[in-house]
């Protein structure tokens, strides 16, 4: 029988990765539910393409019509790949309906870690990460999930890896949309470029893997060939390897734990590979990655403010509104501004969400 997937998000460069690795799996699945922004053209074709049952904008529709898709009878996967906060309903009403959520979406988990894990409890819905390194993560592991000792997940660097900060702070758009070893979405290129998205990614594995903050690290790694270090508790470190491709994670995300033989991915080839190098993280030029680490330490509301100042920062960004080196000081600015306090709930989470929102406006005029 074949498995039903919910895409939210295909459009974009991880729904369309999704895609294309379904197109080469149709006896195992079949796709029941697309949803997309605003970008129709797209979504009729892909429509035309997989006949979904449900398939719609949520510039429309409404953003309820992610839940809706998210929690369609027929989907016992539904893959988030859509951008920001936008995509947090979704992943927690697909959890609390049994789901398997393969989720790109990391914004969610930094947003409201705890929610989501209560809400996989509650349901039975099962959260696998699509994040290549997070992916890895879940492959060093297989089998020894409990001697794991610590994580470092590696970094690109972004394109502005080796340049000094003066240069870094007035970098154009261009610049930043250049990444040396990824083709994705406009914000989490920026992300990547600001380091932001490290900062990101730790906190989702410590919702993840349930690791202290002192037991993840990140180290910058500019082929992107390995995407993280697992170390076990005697010491011993395993690290997963392969050319930067999202389809093998995304893959990975719908067969967990299981594996599928010829896939159609480029073969590993360490020769090609060529010499793999490491570095620390400039995290005192990276200032986005450092106020986002600090977040995921100080907990509670912390990590949805540094998500939220960081997407509208970025936004701005992208517009043309403000310089590259004002993100990281929005970030700062309204990080300091704000009193965290524990989660109790979603309000609480949403609450912190839209003031660091209208504070990051109010920073960035
Ligand atoms: N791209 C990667 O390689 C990669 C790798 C790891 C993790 N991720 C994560 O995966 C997520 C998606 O990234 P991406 O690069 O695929 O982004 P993207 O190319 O910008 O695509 C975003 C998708 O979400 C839709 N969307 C945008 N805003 C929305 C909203 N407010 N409500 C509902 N749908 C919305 C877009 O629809 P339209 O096309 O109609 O605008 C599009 O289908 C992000 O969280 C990112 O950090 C991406």
């Amino acid at each position: 029988m074949t498995r039903g997937v919910a895409i939210l998000g295909s459009t974009g460069s991880i729904g369309k990765s999704a895609l294309a690795v379904l197109g080469r799996q149709r006896e195992r699945f079949r796709v029941v539910a697309l949803t997309a922004q605003a970008n129709r053209a797209a979504l009729e074709r892909q429509s035309a393409e997989w006949a979904p049952q449900l398939a719609g904008l949520t510039c429309e529709r409404g953003p309820e019509f992610l839940v809706e898709a998210a929690t369609h009878p027929d989907a016992h996967i539904v893959v988030n790949a859509v951008v920001g906060a936008a995509g947090l309903d979704a992943t927690l009403a697909a959890l609390r309906a049994g789901k398997r959520v393969a989720l790109a979406n990391k914004e969610t988990l930094v947003m409201a870690g705890d929610l989501v894990r209560a809400a996989a409890e509650a349901g039975g819905g099962e959260l696998v990460p699509v994040d290549s390194e997070h992916s890895a993560v879940l492959q060093c592991l297989a089998g020894s999930p409990a001697t794991l000792g610590r994580l470092i997940l590696t970094a690109s660097g972004g394109p502005f890896r080796t340049w000094e900060a003066g240069r870094i702070a007035t970098a154009t758009l261009a610049e930043a949309l250049k990444h040396p070893t990824w083709s994705m979405g406009s914000k989490v290129t920026v992300d990547s470029a600001t380091l932001a998205n490290k900062a990101l990614e730790l906190i989702e594995a410590h919702h993840l893997f349930r690791l202290g903050y002192d037991r993840l690290e990140a180290v910058v790694h500019p082929q992107s060939i390995v995407h993280a270090f697992v170390e076990f508790c005697d010491g011993s470190v395993i690290a997963q390897l392969g050319f930067p491709t999202m389809e093998l994670p995304i893959l990975y995300a719908l067969t967990h734990p299981e594996r599928l033989p010829d896939v159609g991915v480029r073969r590993f080839d360490p020769v090609a590979a060529g010499p793999l190098t490491f570095e620390p993280v400039r995290s005192d030029v990276f200032r986005a990655f450092a106020a986002g680490v600090a977040a995921g330490r100080a907990g509670g509301t912390a990590p949805a403010v540094f998500n939220a100042a960081n997407e509208v920062a970025v936004a701005a960004f992208l517009a043309g509104q403000v310089p590259f080196g004002r993100i990281a000081e929005a970030i700062e600015r309204v990080l300091d501004d704000h009193r965290h306090e524990p989660v109790r709930d979603l309000e609480t989470v949403r609450a912190a969400d839209q003031w660091a929102r209208g504070r990051a406006r109010e920073v960035l005029q």
